[in-house]
């Protein structure tokens, strides 16, 4: 698979990451962990080198699933991963709150390191900017830590503009790590300009629109209670419903192209710029193979003009957050 830079260190990953957070969080099931450890050694096989985790996914198993998989490997990965949470004492999911003091990054990374069975941890992002601690000290924290040599790259998720230009000034931020996808366009308006301008990579989340660009979900499918998506307003039975005229439009898109609903979202996504590296997110080996397929999948400025053109005529309904999760963001 084609290899993409990150931020101006020059982190060099495939063009498409693996999400692993819906392995064992945020979807409801927690799956079988030798059917995930093969996974992720499939997608090395096929040419992923970028995985993608985070402290609070589980909270900590996530992390151990992705050692477990990828420590016997280190030197054929990229190990991305995130701190920035107050876990609850029984180790439940979910949250008590954001911590990005300085001494409680340092405390994260290094339960991170021994949890993964790792030596450094490749990207070390902000998972949400937290505004009782600034964020030159967050990135002086992150910067000891390279120092130390525990961390190799710093990153940041869901910052705004300013934030982002005060971390780069004090550590050079390599990613962000925000949420952008054919429904979720935001990043375009000041994002992704600061960004180009200020040499940073863009890896964005959830670009399968947490599975329903895919075109495999409607207004019928069963949403269980653990499932994070049942939270979210843009995945109420009314929204989903709504919102099939989007997908419908992205499968006629994807019919003309000889390619699936998923592989246009993703190509589309790579064909914005060449420093952007989507992570899409699967626990099944068909559709990580189907996603890879984006990688090869080109789609000329007609066609990005063509579905730009049809996508903009299309209303999403429905927030893709609920406002006490969508005020953690853009700060
Ligand atoms: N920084 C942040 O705040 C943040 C937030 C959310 C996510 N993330 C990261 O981003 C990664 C991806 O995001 P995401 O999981 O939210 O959303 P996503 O990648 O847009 O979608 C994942 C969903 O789509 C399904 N799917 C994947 N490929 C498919 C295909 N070809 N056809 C049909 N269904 C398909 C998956 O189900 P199956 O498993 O059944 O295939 C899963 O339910 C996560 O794993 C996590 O590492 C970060």
């Amino acid at each position: 698979m084609e290899k993409r830079k990150l931020g101006r260190g020059n982190l060099e990953v495939s063009a498409l990451g693996l999400g692993c957070m819906g392995m064992s969080f945020s979807y409801g099931v927690v799956h079988d962990e030798n059917e995930m450890i093969s996974l992720m050694h499939k997608a090395v096989d096929l040419g992923v080198n970028f995985f993608d985790t985070a402290e609070v996914y589980g909270p900590f198993t996530n992390e151990v699933l992705v050692g477990k998989a990828l420590a016997p490997i280190r030197d054929k990965v990229v190990i991305a991963t995130k701190f920035g949470f107050n876990m609850k004492p029984d180790g439940s999911p979910g949250w008590l709150g954001l911590n990005s003091r300085p001494e409680h990054i340092k405390l994260v990374a290094d339960a991170s390191l021994k949890r993964m069975n790792i030596e450094s941890i490749d990207l070390f992002y902000q998972h949400r900017v937290d505004p009782d601690v600034p964020i030159e000290d967050v990135a002086g924290a992150v910067k000891d830590l390279i120092q130390a040599g525990k961390v190799k790259h710093f990153g940041l998720s869901e910052a705004g503009a300013q934030t982002i230009r005060r971390a780069h000034a004090v550590q050079p931020v390599t990613a962000l790590q925000s949420e952008y996808s054919l429904w979720w366009r935001k990043p375009e308006a000041e994002i992704l300009p600061t960004l180009e301008e200020l040499g940073i990579g863009m890896v964005p989340y959830s670009p399968l629109g947490k599975g329903f660009l895919t075109g495999k979900m409607d207004d019928t499918t069963e949403l269980g209670k653990t499932d994070f998506r049942s939270q979210l307003p843009r995945f109420s039975t009314e929204a989903r419903k709504a919102n099939q005229s989007f997908v419908n439009l992205l499968g006629d898109i994807a019919k003309q192209k000889g390619a699936t609903p998923a592989q246009i979202a993703l190509a589309w996504l790579l064909a914005q710029k060449p420093w952007i590296v989507p992570i899409p997110g699967t626990t099944k080996l068909s559709r990580l193979e189907e996603n890879i397929g984006a990688a090869s999948l080109k789609l000329s400025v007609a066609d990005l003009a063509e579905i730009n053109d049809a996508i903009s005529r299309v209303p999403v309904e429905g927030d893709r957050y609920p406002e006490h999760l969508e005020k953690m963001t853009g700060r």
